[in-house]
């Protein structure tokens, strides 16, 4: 899924990347606080329809997702703690989530019924697009939106409990023992989605991109 993926890159993103480069790089992003509260929001509405799907096939003993409860990249809750300070300390409304999110969700929930290991896909992309490139664009946010001075605010969407590295590969490995014995056709169902999962995390990160 990785080779996939950075294939879909440009290669201003990524090293790997093979795109040419044709949206707005990010060192030219210039979105407000209020844009960036959104695509915290957009980002959780995301998560939290993930991660509640994980916890229930889990509960159920699906084994296609059962190993991905509680990995360790769960960011529903940092994401709900940065949305209430926002809310408690800046008093910003929190406003809800828009169409794009909106519409990834219900593509999610349509493939769910059609595809499960498609979905994989989806969440591997998800999750691991924000450990790279994701935290990237954080740090950029952060150091353009709120300072970049020894008390400058960092938020919890960009930490996690433990060396982010090593939970990568421990995930890596479940995934791949996951599919392991799928068939050819099953694993180029699920590593065609690869394109969407692009397009419509692109969606999300257009609040950022302007
Ligand atoms: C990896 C940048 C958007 C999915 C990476 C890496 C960078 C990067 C620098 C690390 C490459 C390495 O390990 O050497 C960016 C930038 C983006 C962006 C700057 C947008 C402005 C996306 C999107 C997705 C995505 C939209 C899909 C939803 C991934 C994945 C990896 C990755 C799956 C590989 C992670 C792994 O397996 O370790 N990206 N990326 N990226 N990115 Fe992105």
């Amino acid at each position: 899924m990785r080779v996939v993926a950075m294939r879909l890159h440009t290669k201003d993103q990524a090293r790997e990347g093979k795109q040419e480069e044709s949206a707005l790089p990010i060192s030219e992003w210039r979105p407000t606080r209020a844009d960036f509260l959104q695509f915290l929001v957009d980002s959780k509405a995301v998560y939290d329809f993930l991660e509640g799907y994980v916890a229930s096939e889990g509960a159920k003993g699906n084994p296609l997702f059962k190993p991905f409860v509680n990995t360790g990249l769960e960011r529903g809750q940092a994401l709900a703690n940065d949305i209430a300070w926002f809310r408690n300390t800046l008093g910003y409304s929190i406003p809800e989530p828009t169409d794009a999110a909106r519409r990834y969700i219900d593509y999610l929930r349509e493939l769910f019924e059609r595809s499960p290991e498609a979905v994989l896909c989806h969440w591997y992309n998800f999750y691991f697009a924000h450990t790279a490139g994701g935290r990237m664009i954080g740090r950029n946010m952060e150091n353009l939106l709120f300072g970049n001075g020894p008390d400058a605010k960092r938020f919890a969407f960009y930490e996690w409990d433990r060396d982010v590295k090593e939970i990568l590969e421990e995930v890596r490995g479940r995934i791949d023992e996951v599919a392991k014995d799928w068939p050819r056709e099953v694993k180029d169902v699920c590593l065609n989605e690869t394109g969407l999962a692009f397009a419509y995390s692109g969606t999300i990160l257009n609040n950022l991109a302007k």
